[in-house]
């Protein structure tokens, strides 16, 4: 099938990507830099500059991931427009290519699996929450809502929508790992804050596989958890970690630190949720790192 990705050249992007062409997908990618990441993806990607740039070769499924990273800075009002603007508009020109695709009479993508994250349901103390969860009123949560709500309108054109809440991300080489792996290596790893937070995880082939999932099953719609069936706290994702490297990690950073550093962004090291794949799990996706222990030992 031919796979329209924004935000290909990403951590995601780039390992679905590889996953894709493997299995004998064409690959096109919506970048706005198409030559700076020309070399972080397979020879095989058509990188164009926009979605429409994909008019004369229409994608039979989209996938959205587009968007301004979370942690890149701190949450200043521009910052948090920037965030969700980035992620509206990436979406935005998914409909528009759709909409001009049903204006010339040409086949529409049957499928579009568009991100989303943990932050949907902002903090959520210990409870065990599923798909059904109600949110909690705060930034992460706003954020996540308007980048699901921008998706939506795609259904109207008869297109499968599939969003995916993700959880954090792990594989050596970026995303959270990236941030954590120098401290810890070198001893000075801790929990943050009480450390009683929750931080769903997935192993970053995982997801691969679950957008993979959601692509080929077409009776699957709405949204997806996209996190592993066991999330663990801070404190138990600091001590595993600390395990695997044999390293201590006996250095907690309390929470006023943190809020004093980070201001509203130390919301994503402080809180959580005990987010549970409920919906993946029933329609019997399965997961080859259902564990931290087993995800961290394959990555290390
Ligand atoms: N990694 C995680 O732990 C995690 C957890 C939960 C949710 N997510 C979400 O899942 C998606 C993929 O994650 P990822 O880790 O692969 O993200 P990433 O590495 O930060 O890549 C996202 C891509 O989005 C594009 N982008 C960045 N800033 C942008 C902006 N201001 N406007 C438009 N496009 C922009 C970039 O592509 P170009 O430079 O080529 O345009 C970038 O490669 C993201 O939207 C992220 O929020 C990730």
């Amino acid at each position: 099938m031919r796979v329209l990705i924004t935000g290909g050249s990403g951590f995601v992007g780039q390992r679905l990507c590889q996953q894709l062409l493997t299995q004998g997908h064409d690959v096109q990618v919506v970048s706005r830099a198409p030559y700076q990441v020309r070399g972080r993806l397979p020879k095989a990607c058509d990188i164009r500059d926009s979605a429409q740039a994909f008019m004369d070769t229409p994608p039979e499924v989209l996938v959205n991931l587009a968007g301004e990273s979370i942690a890149a800075k701190r949450w200043s009002n521009s910052q948090k427009e920037t965030l969700i603007r980035s992620r509206i508009d990436s979406t935005q020109q998914l409909i528009t290519l759709c909409e001009q695709l049903e204006a010339n009479g040409q086949a529409l993508p049957s499928v579009m699996i568009s991100g989303s994250a943990m932050g949907y349901y902002g903090d959520q103390g210990d409870k065990v929450v599923d798909e059904t969860t109600p949110p909690n009123d705060e930034f992460a949560h706003q954020l996540c809502a308007q980048w699901e709500a921008a998706a939506k309108p795609i259904e109207a054109m008869g297109v499968r929508l599939a969003i995916l809440r993700i959880g954090l991300v792990l594989e050596a080489g970026g995303g959270t790992l990236q941030k954590m792996l120098p401290p810890f290596k070198l001893g000075l790893g801790g929990r943050f804050g009480s450390g009683a937070q929750f931080m769903p995880w997935i192993h970053r082939d995982d997801l691969v596989a679950a957008i993979m999932f959601l692509m080929n099953e077409s009776t699957l719609s709405g949204a997806f958890n996209g996190s592993a069936p066991h999330p663990v706290t801070n404190a138990e994702f600091t001590k595993t970690l600390a395990k695997q490297l044999h390293r201590p990690a006996i250095f907690p950073v309390p929470a006023f630190v943190l809020k004093a550093g980070f201001g509203e962004m130390s919301q994503l090291l402080l809180t959580g949720a005990d987010m549970r794949p409920a919906r993946l799990t029933e329609a019997g996706f399965t997961f080859q790192y259902p564990t931290l222990d087993k995800a961290l030992e394959a990555i290390l």
